[in-house]
């Protein structure tokens, strides 16, 4: 701290720091966390987080309408639908808290979005016309997905030491794990008893995974 911050500063202040032990004359922050708080992030850094953002937008706006198909049409079953409202609400919050981080981060949203849009309700839907077991299915094999898909993106953050990161690192566990929450449900209600529960899953998982790719640099 400068000689001029301390002249600013009433004289129990600092009395209270040196009575404490506390040098007015060495910095108060440890060097290292004084230059990470400085560094800026490369080039390299910036890129792979915005894809990060970019990306997981895009999925949380196709979980969102995925959960929307599904309520449109399994919405009077009193059993299931708290449940998917439940699971919506969940997924609401991650799109909205992803909305800020791109306008936090200067991203440019996916191209894509309108036809992610179309696509999540018409998976949503599609599978969910075919009973509730599909659409059941059709979520265990999303979230599986997904849940992997955030497992990756927190190792490669591992990889960043920056203050940044070490903000969206636990934002992305915490919805790594609802994720995984949904695909619990999903299996617990009937997931596998889907009709061509493979080849459905495969179908997904392959879809969910193209669109990864895509959302990336598009
Ligand atoms: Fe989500
Ligand atoms: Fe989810």
């Amino acid at each position: 701290m400068s000689v001029s911050l301390f002249a600013r500063l009433p004289r129990t202040a600092l009395y209270n720091l040196t009575t404490r032990g506390i040098s007015t004359t060495a910095p108060l922050f440890h060097a290292s966390s004084q230059e990470k708080i400085k560094r800026e992030l490369t080039e390299d850094e910036k890129q792979l987080i915005a894809e990060i953002i970019r990306v997981d937008q895009a999925g949380e706006l196709g979980a969102n309408r995925i959960y929307q198909g599904q309520i449109a049409v399994l919405g009077r079953d009193k059993k299931l639908r708290p449940l998917l409202e439940h699971m919506l609400d969940q997924e609401k919050h991650h799109l909205a808290t992803f909305n800020d981080l791109v306008a936090q981060y200067r991203v440019r949203p996916t191209f894509l979005w309108p036809m992610w849009s179309v696509a999540g309700f018409a998976l949503g839907a599609g599978t969910a016309l075919m009973g509730k077991e599909a659409a059941m299915c059709c979520t265990e094999a999303v979230e599986a997905v997904i849940g992997n898909h955030y497992n990756d993106q927190i190792r490669e953050l591992l990889k960043i030491d920056h203050p940044d990161v070490e903000k969206l690192r636990p934002i992305l566990k915490q919805f790594r794990d609802d994720e995984l929450e949904h695909l619990d449900t999903a299996v617990e209600h009937d997931a596998h008893k889907a009709p061509l529960y493979n080849a459905l899953t495969q179908v997904i998982q392959q879809g969910c995974k193209t669109a990864i790719f895509i959302c990336k640099k598009v």
